[in-house]
């Protein structure tokens, strides 16, 4: 056994997956084998989910079926919308989201079978509540009137409503669903190794999805789109990018929504959303953050030759659209629940106890000594 360390598992392989892959000859992110922007052109979020959970994209059929299991399961217990009403107006979403999956694991009949039968009713459950707990809370922080779920709305549109009473126009549903088709899977990054590490050792998916969500918050992952905004706030205006940024590299700091561990010459996420960002930014006549964008964009790459992640045009994105800045990873959550769970219950269909092993460099072996003679 080879003692040598690879920090962050840089480079191993761990597993094997069938949800998605980084396809190199065609330079894109694949969802069981289709490319993600291809996806976005031409499916709808729903679509999207049922292809990552089921394996294959839906006949009309197999998606209103899906859609209709989705919509019924939308409402949340008394329970749960007490407890968001209660919560810390102060709290951060991410732990908002947290712990309202951990109160929905206590809820669930069906917490303790692990069948994959079961983990699909489950995930569906979970699918369909978290965007329904996220906009309550959302607005209960404000002292707004929570708002229910309707059942004719999409996944998308729905979350507009219950977020802010109406829903946009088509255009604008369109960018979120887009930004939610390339939030919904990525392979072994940290939140899904979480989630499948939890798994390994045959804990639930209520628990898995729990610890997903605490690894997704932090800046180094999905946190990454509020800190993107965060910095676009703090540049004002296009005026200041250049020089802001610049004095950013000489200090050696990381720039949010800059960098990938798999990408290194692009995310191919990047050029879809970058187009909707543009679409939504002209239909919400502003130029401002576009022009912040592409000054700061063009400096990380000729100064460091780092490019954009797709966190970099999503925080934009969905500032423009209305959304708190805090809320942006939490959108992230309610897409990546799908890659999340398809991860999940591959694991448990092939499961080993994740477990991998350190390199001690603690103190050799001495002998207690009494606590009267320390
Ligand atoms: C995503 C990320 C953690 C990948 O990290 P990684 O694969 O471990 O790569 P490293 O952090 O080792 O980066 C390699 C080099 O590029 C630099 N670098 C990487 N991303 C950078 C960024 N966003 N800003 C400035 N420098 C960056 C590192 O400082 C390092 O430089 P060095 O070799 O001189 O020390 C990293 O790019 C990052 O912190 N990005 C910002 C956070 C972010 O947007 N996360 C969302 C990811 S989808």
């Amino acid at each position: 056994m080879s003692d040598e360390i690879k920090k962050g598992l840089l480079g191993i392989v761990v597993d094997e997956t069938e949800v998605s892959k980084v396809m190199p000859e065609i330079n894109s992110l694949t969802y069981r084998g289709y490319a993600a922007q291809d996806l976005c052109a031409k499916c709808k979020f729903e679509e999207v989910a049922y292809l990552i959970l089921n394996g294959e994209l839906p006949n009309k059929n197999q998606l209103k079926k899906f859609e209709n299991q989705e919509r019924k399961e939308r409402k949340l217990s008394n329970t749960i919308i007490q407890d968001i009403k209660r919560f810390p107006k102060t709290a951060h979403p991410m732990d908002v989201a947290r712990t309202a999956v951990s109160i929905m694991g206590l809820e669930d009949k069906e917490t303790k079978d692990n069948s994959t039968e079961a983990n699909m009713r489950k995930v569906m459950r979970i699918f369909a509540k978290m965007p329904v707990a996220l906009a309550a809370f959302y607005r209960a922080r404000k002292g707004k009137k929570i708002i229910s779920p309707k059942k004719n709305l999409s996944f998308s549109e729905n979350f507009f409503y219950m977020c802010f009473g109406k829903v946009p126009n088509k255009e604008i549903v369109k960018a979120f669903d887009v930004s939610l088709i390339l939030y919904a899977e990525h392979s072994f990054n940290v939140s899904t190794f979480t989630a499948r590490t939890i798994t390994s050792s045959l804990s639930d998916i209520h628990g898995a999805i729990t610890g997903a969500i605490a690894s997704l918050k932090g800046p180094l992952h999905g946190g990454a789109n509020e800190e993107v905004m965060h910095m676009m706030k703090k540049i004002k205006k296009p005026e200041n990018a250049f020089k802001w940024i610049n004095k950013a590299l000489d200090n050696k700091d990381v720039v949010m929504g800059f960098g990938h561990r798999v990408y290194k010459s692009g995310d191919s996420r990047v050029p879809t959303m970058r187009e909707y960002f543009g679409k939504v930014a002209k239909l919400k006549k502003d130029k401002k953050f576009e022009k912040i964008y592409d000054i700061v964009e063009k400096v990380m790459i000729e100064r460091k030759n780092i490019h954009p992640n797709v966190d970099y045009p999503t925080g934009p994105t969905y500032h423009l659209m209305g959304f708190d800045t805090d809320f942006f990873t939490p959108i992230f959550v309610i897409s990546r629940i799908t890659g999340w769970s398809a991860h999940i219950i591959e694991q448990y269909a092939a499961n080993k106890l994740i477990r991998p092993l350190a390199k001690y460099k603690g103190n050799q072996h001495r002998k207690v000594v009494q606590l009267n003679q320390r």
